[in-house]
């Protein structure tokens, strides 16, 4: 199939997955340096496997890249993957679903051909229906059902585990204007294992059901970051009551590691938009108003537990490992590691970090504010303290022989068992705090 692409972020990349299987996908973007690199096989997110996805399919001629929307008028499925970022007060902000819709539109009122949208973006219930769906109607003249399809195909991908998680999804969710337009995109996920369910649903359940799985991890996140921080007060450590709880089939064990809250670019935004439309609907949402607040404490517990190790934070010299929102990435948007720099640097601390990937977004942020450091090594070297905030695998293998300071490990990284035989103070959320 001919598939059309709009936006050229890791969830719309992503879909170069499908020229695997022997689709054409046409990539459009609005930035012309990002889509002529895009040509060149040079991806302006970094995806596990997927430049080599890309770079294969280049050659093959299966992918290509434009910003001339008019292109697509040769595409039978077109995928809207355009950023929905927060507005104010946690609102999404739509304006791109907008402006996108408004262009296909156009594009449908200039084709005789019967086209498929997909909406991939995450987007509030109601959203495909009442907002995409009337703009499309709108600039083309035409008809949803009869001379255009519309459906919603919620994406489930782990920012860099994206393509794994592409490729072996848990389920496919289809929500279709009729039958006719998911039928097509069925069509489309043929290649998927035929034991692997297709939910197919109406445009808002698809919808809602994304924003119910991003709550719900979001919740286990919170759940679990209470339950530590009740743990540390009777010596009890909240790993061990994870793993317990875990083996019980009914809770399952993934999702449940305590630390300093949930960041990146979807769980923050999504429950807040799932807060802030249901109130606009006069529903209280008293459980993920408490997701949220429990997750803005949880990123100052470490400098809580900082303090109470060092006393006075002022002029101690603090070794911060790890700024992205999690490991394998260089994305810092909404990481803890944000909050936890910025209340000790209030402290007056003195700042140095290091992060394997995420070094030059953070220089975005934190400015000549911190020291940046070319290794852990260097980072820790004169240390009073040393904090890890992200779960990356090389400090695991930090040589606790050559530190001296008292470590406070946010994700666990360390075996609290060799760190106590290496004579080291090492606390953290969830199982020792002061
Ligand atoms: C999340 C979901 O996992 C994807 O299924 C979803 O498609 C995606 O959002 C999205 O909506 O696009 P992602 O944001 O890439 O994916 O990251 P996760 O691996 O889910 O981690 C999110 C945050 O939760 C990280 O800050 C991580 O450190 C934190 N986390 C995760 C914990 O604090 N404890 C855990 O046990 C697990």
């Amino acid at each position: 199939m001919k598939i059309g692409v709009i936006g050229v972020g890791y969830v719309g990349l992503t879909l170069a997955c499908l020229a695997e299987f022997g689709n054409n996908v046409l990539f459009v973007g609005r930035s012309a340096d990002k889509i002529n690199n895009l040509k060149k096989g040079i991806l302006p997110v970094y995806e596990k496997g997927l430049s080599e996805i890309v770079k294969r399919n280049l050659e093959a001629q299966r992918i290509d890249a434009t910003t001339d929307y008019e292109k697509m008028k040769e595409t039978e499925i077109i995928f809207i993957c355009v950023g929905t970022p927060s507005a104010e007060g946690g609102a999404i902000d739509l304006s791109q679903i907008k402006t996108v819709s408004e262009r296909l539109g156009i594009l449908l009122k200039n084709t005789g051909e019967h086209k498929t949208i997909v909406v991939k973006s995450t987007v509030v219930p109601g959203t495909t229906k009442d907002v995409v769906i009337p703009i499309l109607e709108k600039y083309s003249g035409k008809k949803v059902g009869g001379d255009f399809s519309v459906c919603m195909n919620p994406e489930f991908l782990r920012e860099g585990d994206g393509v794994y998680d592409f490729l072996h999804p848990d389920k496919v969710v289809i929500g279709g204007y009729d039958e006719k337009s998911s039928y097509k995109v069925i069509k489309l996920y043929s290649f998927y294992d035929s034991k692997i369910p297709r939910i197919v649903t109406n445009l808002n359940t698809a919808e809602m059901v994304k924003y119910a799985q991003n709550a719900a991890l979001a919740t286990r996140i919170s759940f679990i970051n209470e339950i530590a921080n009740i743990c540390e007060k009777f010596e009890v450590d909240a790993y061990e009551v994870s793993h317990a709880i875990g083996l019980d089939s009914r809770i399952g064990s993934k999702f449940l590691n305590a630390g300093p809250g949930f960041g990146g670019s979807c769980f923050p935004k999504d429950v807040k938009a799932l807060v802030s439309i249901a109130k606009t609907f006069d529903v209280n949402s008293i459980l993920l108003d408490a997701v949220l607040t429990v997750n803005k404490t949880q990123p100052h517990r470490m400098v809580g537990i900082a303090k109470s190790t060092l006393g006075s934070l002022n002029g101690k010299k603090i070794a911060v490992l790890g700024l992205a929102f999690k490991a394998d990435t260089d994305d810092i948007r909404e990481a803890s590691s944000i909050p936890i720099i910025n209340s000790l640097l209030k402290e007056n601390a003195i700042i140095k970090v290091y992060d394997p990937q995420a070094m030059e977004n953070s220089k975005k942020i934190f400015g000549k504010s911190v020291g940046y450091c070319t290794s852990k090594e260097d980072c820790i070297k004169d240390a009073d303290l040393c904090m890890i905030i992200t779960e990356w695998d090389e400090f695991r293998k930090l040589d606790l022989s050559a530190i001296k300071c008292p470590i406070i490990d946010g994700r666990r990284v360390l075996d609290p068992i060799k760190a106590e035989q290496y004579g080291l103070v090492y606390k953290g959320i969830g199982w020792k705090n002061n």
